[in-house]
């Protein structure tokens, strides 16, 4: 595949090495059940980042064979097409006090030198931070606001993922465009923007607005290599943006889920009672598994998805996408 971002542009010195060989400017999303290492290897060899969970690996040492096996197989791949762009591997690490394997977890990918690390809900520690920049390894950190932007670049993070209103699983409130400007005004480094991003257009509009990458979770969802099942694919093709329901109350935190499934159980989307956040616990990975297979996270970019291909195919029209919106445009 063509280097669509270095063959047309000049990158941003702020863009560090490891993201400075993409297919397109695209960090596809973890997704907690979602994310499993069949997805996670198509996103890599397609030329954009894949990324997964830590929690999707059922124990910790699932993670370090996963790793293992993950690496193997991609060498391989470039191996075989020299040619070939081949994005590199993150893990996403929930640093909340209530989850348990964080230290081992975060042990492991330092161990693999993990060049990409996603984190969660708080900041990481800076022992963590010094520990995965010893061997040239970066920190992302997602945030659904300036406040959060702050602390995190104060802890040391080397780039912040921007996840704003209309984002699949939990997600923030503010429109992309307020969000991306307010950061920008105070941070001139690697950002990258979440929420309904889902074609090569958006994805360019993200990099109009002021971010470096667009982050895509849900497009990736309905795509043949994703771990969902047929019925949750098939409702993210039925879907339109207002059937995504805004809830805290299947995992304490706010987030994006599809009206359908919670239908579906027998609740009712529009009378949904508010969950105490102090009882969001990370502690037990697998009974929370439990439900998100009843309860399937969606961004609002379910509106313009409307065909479950490979990843291939969906990162290929991506790039069509993205090279028509610039033609059209600039
Ligand atoms: C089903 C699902 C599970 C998710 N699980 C996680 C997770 O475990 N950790 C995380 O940091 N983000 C998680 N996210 C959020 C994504 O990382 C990302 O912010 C989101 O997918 C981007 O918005 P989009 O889905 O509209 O493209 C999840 C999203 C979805 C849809």
């Amino acid at each position: 595949m063509p280097d669509i971002r270095t063959s047309q542009r000049p990158l941003p010195d702020h863009i560090p090495p490891v993201l400075r060989r993409l297919s397109l400017p695209v960090i596809a999303s973890p997704m907690f059940t979602v994310s499993y290492p069949d997805l996670v290897l198509a996103q890599c060899k397609a030329g954009i980042v894949g990324s997964f969970p830590a929690l999707n690996a059922r124990q910790p040492e699932l993670l370090d064979e996963w790793l293992n096996s993950m690496k193997e197989e991609l060498q391989a791949y470039q191996r075989d097409n020299p040619q070939a762009i081949v994005g590199p591997i993150a893990v996403n690490q929930i640093a909340h006090a209530s989850n348990v394997r964080l230290e081992q977890d975060v042990a492991t990918c330092i161990r693999h030198k993990v060049p990409i690390l996603i984190t969660s809900l708080r900041a990481p520690a800076p022992e963590i931070i010094a520990e995965v920049h010893a061997y040239g390894g970066i920190i992302l950190h997602d945030v659904i606001n300036l406040r959060h932007a702050m602390k995190a670049l104060d802890a040391g993070v080397d780039g912040l993922i921007l996840v704003a209103a209309g984002a699949g699983g939990h997600a923030g409130t503010l429109s992309p465009m307020a969000l991306v400007g307010e950061v920008r005004k105070r941070f001139k480094g690697l950002l990258a923007l979440s929420g309904s991003i889902a074609t090569g257009d958006a994805i360019l509009a993200a990099q109009a607005m002021g971010a470096d990458f667009a982050y895509m979770g849900t497009r990736f969802i309905a795509s043949v290599e994703a771990n969902a099942s047929e019925e949750y694919k098939q409702s993210l093709l039925r879907a339109s943006a207002s059937d995504i329901i805004y809830s805290n109350l299947f995992s304490g935190v706010h987030g994006n889920y599809v009206r359908e499934s919670i239908e579906r159980s027998g609740l009712d989307p529009d009378n949904l009672a508010v969950a105490d956040k102090s009882k969001m616990s990370f502690a037990d990975g697998r009974s929370k598994a439990k439900a998100w297979k009843d309860i399937w996270g969606a961004g609002q970019g379910v509106a313009v998805i409307d065909d479950l291909p490979t990843t291939a195919e969906i990162v290929a029209r991506l790039k069509r996408e993205y090279a028509a919106a610039r033609e059209r445009i600039m």
